[in-house]
């Protein structure tokens, strides 16, 4: 557990969830909740360092999400291209570390190409990690790495009986990112929906009535605080 010993969350894991009744609630097209939720996430990723999060970890796309209707994902998709290509400069500037996890197989050419070249552009910052979780789904990301794993053992580089949680967290596309610390979900929904299943054996969760397009940096900041607070507070007792 890693209440109780201090210190804010190292890593900080969003399922950025409540855009599309967020939109509803307002009589809009749910569109206009997403791109109200992109502008809520540069404010998050921007706070981080002040709060101590060395690394930010959001879902922005499942593998379930392309079960939505053609508008909404051509719409999303074409989102995902503008934050890129309007927040690379920022990024770059402010020492942000971007990476994608997910599948990449089935997003459209030019995203992956403005992915890659984020990617690149932001290699040598490390000021704060932001991963951005693209076409990503827990069982999917563990089958893909066991494909890996078992394509690597028929190449007789991988001795079967040598795999352990560690050998196969290094197949995992996450392989780069410490174990999230604090899982938060957005809009009232108790369930992880698919994200980061391995990697959160042991986090801790909080799950917010609060919508995604809602989710301030006041909101953010009281959270993170109060994970340590009450670190702080179980440090009294012990003393
Ligand atoms: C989360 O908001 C964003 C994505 C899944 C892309 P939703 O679009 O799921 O919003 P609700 O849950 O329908 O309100
Ligand atoms: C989870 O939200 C995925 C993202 C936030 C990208 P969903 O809105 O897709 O999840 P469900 O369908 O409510 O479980
Ligand atoms: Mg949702």
């Amino acid at each position: 557990m890693k209440r109780g010993t201090g210190i804010a969350p190292h890593h900080v894991a969003i399922i950025m969830d409540g855009n599309g009744r967020w939109a509803q609630q307002r009589g809009r097209p749910r569109l206009f909740g997403h791109q109200a939720g992109a502008r809520r996430l540069r404010e998050i990723v921007r706070v981080c360092p002040d709060l101590g999060v060395k690394y930010l970890t959001i879902f922005a796309f499942s593998t379930e999400n392309w079960k939505r209707t053609q508008i909404e994902i051509a719409g999303l998709m074409t989102l995902f291209r503008r934050y890129i290509t309007l927040e690379t400069k920022a990024l770059v500037r402010e020492g942000v570390r971007v990476r994608f996890i997910g599948d990449r197989i089935r997003l459209d050419e030019k995203l992956v190409w403005l992915m890659d070249e984020l990617e690149l552009m932001t290699a040598d910052n490390s000021r704060v990690h932001l991963t951005i979780a693209l076409n990503y789904g827990g069982r999917d990301e563990v089958a893909r790495a066991t494909r890996r794993l078992a394509q690597e053992v028929r190449a007789n580089r991988l001795n079967p009986d040598t795999v352990n949680e560690e050998t196969f967290a290094h197949y995992l596309d996450t392989y780069f990112l410490p174990d999230p610390d604090l899982v938060i979900r957005t809009s009232g929904e108790a369930r992880i929906s698919n994200f980061l299943l391995w990697q959160s054996a042991y986090a801790e969760y909080e799950f917010i009535d609060t919508l995604w397009p809602d989710f301030t940096k006041e909101v953010f900041t009281e959270i993170v605080t109060g994970y340590s607070g009450r670190e702080r507070r179980f440090g009294a007792v012990t003393a």
